[in-house]
């Protein structure tokens, strides 16, 4: 996890509704400028030039450039927040917010041609990691499709500018999980016996390879639970106003809050459910989640 760059002094309750709705506005703008870009460089650009944690966990020049377009908009019209970002790290701001992006939540498949993945904006009040964090607005923009989730503190979540009815709540029998895997052997060993003890209790598993895509899709309906270990703060800071807005309950295990260690995102009653199912399992996330 990136050290905070601030958080000195912030509180999201001191913002005005027209200055949450202008944050969501360049939330927005800066989302669909990187989509726009990463789609028109993918042929030429869209291809790997580094790795990070593990040889599977690559990065192309389309993240940087992309993540350079949104620090450039940010800069221009909000100097005074710090921004943190999966390729550029942590720049410090002096206001209280943090914009906490991810230039292409999904880059697996974006290399691969596979229409799932997104520019992913928020800004949030306090250290931009949960549970300590208020994400105050975000946008969650898939560049292949289209569609744009958008989400402003008070104000409810959106797609395409449609106000989201909230998540179903289906017994666990019926319900439809999403989950991913982190992007080293050791962690998706455990990740495998969590998979394990679930499916047989749900009605299928979806790995669709984009946490904030996955949150978007419980605030939509698409998914009745997205569970993960694991991730970053710029996988799932978009995603969670988002989902939160519209009702989805985002919960860890054990009693405590979602954080980037474990996230259970679905409809209140059924996270807390997913979660007991996750934390029984002998050495799977339960028993690994504190490591
Ligand atoms: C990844 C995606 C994936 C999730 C991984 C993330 P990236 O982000 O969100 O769905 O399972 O944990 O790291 O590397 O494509 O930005
Ligand atoms: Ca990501």
């Amino acid at each position: 996890m990136s050290p905070a760059p601030t958080g000195a002094g912030s509180d999201a309750a001191a913002l005005t509704a027209a200055e949450v709705a202008a944050l969501a506005d360049l939330a927005e703008r800066a989302a669909r400028a990187a989509g726009e870009l990463v789609r028109a460089g993918r042929a030429e650009h869209g291809t790997v030039t580094a790795t990070k944690s593990s040889r599977t966990d690559v990065v192309t020049d389309m993240d940087t450039a992309a993540e350079r377009l949104i620090r450039s908009m940010l800069e221009a019209e909000r100097p005074q927040d710090a921004v943190l970002g999966e390729e550029g790290g942590a720049t410090g701001g002096t206001s209280g917010l943090t914009w906490v992006l991810d230039p292409i939540d999904g880059t697996v498949n974006y290399v691969y041609g596979i229409p799932a993945y997104a520019v992913s904006v928020a800004v949030v009040a306090g250290p931009p990691s949960p549970p300590a964090w208020q994400p105050v607005a975000g946008c969650v923009h898939n560049p292949e499709t289209g569609e744009t989730w958008t989400a402003a503190l008070g104000a409810g979540s959106r797609l395409n500018g449609e106000a989201l009815p909230g998540p179903q709540r289906p017994p666990l029998a019926e319900a439809l999980v999403g989950t991913g895997f982190g992007y080293t052997a050791q962690r998706r060993a455990e990740q495998a016996a969590v998979v394990a003890h679930l499916l047989p209790r749900v009605r299928d598993l979806r790995r669709i390879g984009s946490a904030a895509l996955d949150l978007c899709a419980v605030a939509s309906g698409r998914l009745d639970v997205y569970y993960e270990r694991g991730l970053n703060p710029w996988d799932v800071a978009a995603g969670w106003l988002v989902a939160s807005e519209c009702g989805v309950a985002l919960v860890g295990l054990d009693g405590a809050g979602a954080s980037s260690e474990m996230l259970v995102a679905a409809a209140p009653g059924l996270a807390e459910e997913v979660a007991a199912a996750i934390a029984g399992v002998p050495s799977g996330a339960g028993a690994a989640a504190s490591s």
